[in-house]
């Protein structure tokens, strides 16, 4: 573990002992009495009451229709070229606003956290959609345990930057590393989770690899796969999408049927899975999470900060 200031500071140093004790009682507990299901064979989760219903999308689906432009434009590429990624040793560097910042192994990360599968509605801005049973932990849990900072009002993010296994860096078709950011308080929402794998495994490296932004009410280029990088800051952070094409591409990017692309609706999308012949669904605001999340945006014109 090495430590910014120089100081030997291990991750369960900073993690509160009843989060370990809790953890092994929930694992124990959800095993006991056969909850550990779906999650059984690979990694053990729990499941947790803010899964959807609805039918996740298959596997296959949501291993060959990616986006990642680290590994190309196409959506075949990611699962052609990812295979490439090293992602074991993999730490995180957490710092700016925080009381102990640091770079962080991820096992040393995960040691403490409860594993959950949580089934999300999954909404790009491309107006398709698919459902995803990922395995995570809320990110909040990471940003408690290194102590927020009063000053603290965003979350900035990074993807690797590794050209040598991400052919797509070595080319500008984006401003490398892949960056995007939250609200603090969108952060700390108990929907957003740091996302270790899917459908009971390990994240498939197409689909961010080891550990990867999951932010349901918005757009999918908010969650940013990969990531290395964790800033806690005062300021709005400057992301990728936005910076690139900012009429496009709203630094909210909260899922909305009202406000459309410039260049296409918004309205409704496609379902991946559903069929060539199958009608499109209508798009809900803020993907079905509106119960949720809607409170965070009290006041705000959501057509002005989309
Ligand atoms: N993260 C990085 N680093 N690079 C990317 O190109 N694409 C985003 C997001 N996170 C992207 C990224 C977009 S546009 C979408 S829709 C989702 O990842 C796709 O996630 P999936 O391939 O797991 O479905």
């Amino acid at each position: 573990m090495r430590h910014q200031n120089g100081s030997d500071l291990s991750w369960s140093d900073v993690t509160d002992k009843s989060v370990w004790l809790n953890r092994r009682q929930l694992i124990a507990g959800a095993a006991a009495i056969g909850l550990a299901g779906p999650a059984a064979a690979g990694i053990s989760a729990v499941p947790s009451s803010l899964s959807t219903q609805e039918k996740p999308n298959t596997l296959e689906e949501i291993t060959s229709y990616n986006n990642f432009y680290e590994f190309g434009l196409g959506k075949e590429d990611p699962a052609a070229y990812a295979s490439a990624l090293t992602v074991d040793p993999w730490s995180i560097q957490i710092d700016g606003l925080v009381d102990r910042p640091g770079t962080y192994p991820l096992d040393d990360i995960l040691k403490g956290v409860t594993l959950e599968e949580r089934i999300y509605r999954f909404r790009c801005v491309e107006a398709w959609g698919m459902v995803i049973p990922w395995i995570g932990f809320p990110l909040a849990t990471v940003l408690d345990r290194v102590g927020i900072q009063s000053g603290a009002k965003y979350v900035a993010f990074e993807t690797l930057l590794r050209p040598e296994e991400m052919p797509g860096q070595r080319s500008s078709i984006l401003d490398w590393p892949y960056r995007e950011g939250l609200r603090l308080d969108e952060a700390m929402h108990p929907l957003t989770i740091l996302a270790t794998g899917l459908y009971g495994e390990e994240m498939p490296k197409q689909n961010g690899a080891p550990i990867r932004l999951v932010v349901p009410w918005k757009y999918g280029f908010k969650s940013i796969k990969s990531i290395v990088r964790i800033s806690l800051v005062a300021e709005q952070p400057e992301t990728t999408w936005n910076m690139m094409a900012p009429g496009e591409y709203g630094f909210y990017a909260n899922v909305n049927p009202g406000v459309d692309h410039p260049r296409w609706s918004q309205a409704s999308e496609r379902r991946i899975g559903a069929g060539l012949f199958s009608s499109r669904q209508e798009t809900v605001l803020f993907n079905g999470y509106a119960d949720e999340v809607a409170g965070l945006y009290k006041g705000m014109d959501l057509a002005k900060f989309y």
